[in-house]
């Protein structure tokens, strides 16, 4: 569907007070994943989205103990950043989600957020609606099915909505995304179609 500007507007109101959280699992700053996410929030920004965002290796965010506590009590022993982060992922609807290819995975920042995930109230993840983003230097996008494919099995078991999946293949130099303008287009488009996948909610 071709978005007109009349309904671009009617859009723009109906989701102006929809905040998009942005979450960057890679540590490389202004990197492919960070450019990737930024892209995305831009895209949802054209639709009124107010974009926020974190760099998960700017945050102190431990991995899971497995002491199986939050199983018991409803929440982790640790005391970390998790529970600002939380409060954002409350906040949003959508999730922009990044993270590079790390020997075939995601990065261990983004393992240790996901693995976190474990001891939170699973009612958050109810209808959160994601885009992921997943740069990689490898030419071969088949190679990041793994991490697309664990990604698409959590979202799925949390009762989450995996809308959109941008791979960016063959990024290894800190700026190859930027030199990539079908890239960061597809995930302005990403960010439009998650805005627009919000809107068609409300109108039901
Ligand atoms: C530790 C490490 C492991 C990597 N493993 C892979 C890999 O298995 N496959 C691949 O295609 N690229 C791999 N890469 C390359 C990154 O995925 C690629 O450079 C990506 O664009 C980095 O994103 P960034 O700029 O946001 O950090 C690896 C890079 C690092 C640092």
């Amino acid at each position: 569907m071709q978005f007109t500007e009349q309904k671009k507007e009617l859009a723009i109101l109906t989701v102006e007070k929809k905040t998009v959280l942005g979450i960057v699992g890679s540590p490389r700053k202004g990197g492919n994943t960070e450019t990737l996410v930024d892209s995305v929030l831009a895209g949802a920004s054209e639709y009124g989205a107010v974009p926020e965002k974190v760099i998960l290796h700017d945050m102190n965010i431990s991995p899971c103990r497995a002491c199986n506590s939050c199983q018991k009590t409803g929440k982790c022993i640790q005391q970390d950043d998790m529970d600002i982060l939380v409060d954002l992922m409350h906040k949003c609807d959508v999730w922009v989600l990044g993270t590079p290819i790390y020997w075939w995975g995601p990065s261990a920042q983004f393992k240790a957020f996901v693995d976190r995930w474990y001891g939170l109230d699973q009612r958050l993840f109810q209808e959160k609606q994601i885009v992921l983003t997943v740069p990689m230097g490898g030419e071969n996008s088949n190679l990041a099915r793994h991490t697309v494919g664990m990604m698409k099995e959590i979202c799925n078991y949390l009762g989450m909505e995996l809308v959109e999946t941008v791979i960016a293949a063959g990024m290894n130099g800190k700026n190859s995304v930027k030199e990539n303008r079908r890239i960061l287009e597809d995930c302005r488009t990403a960010g439009l179609r998650v805005m627009r996948n919000i809107l068609s909610r409300h109108r039901q």
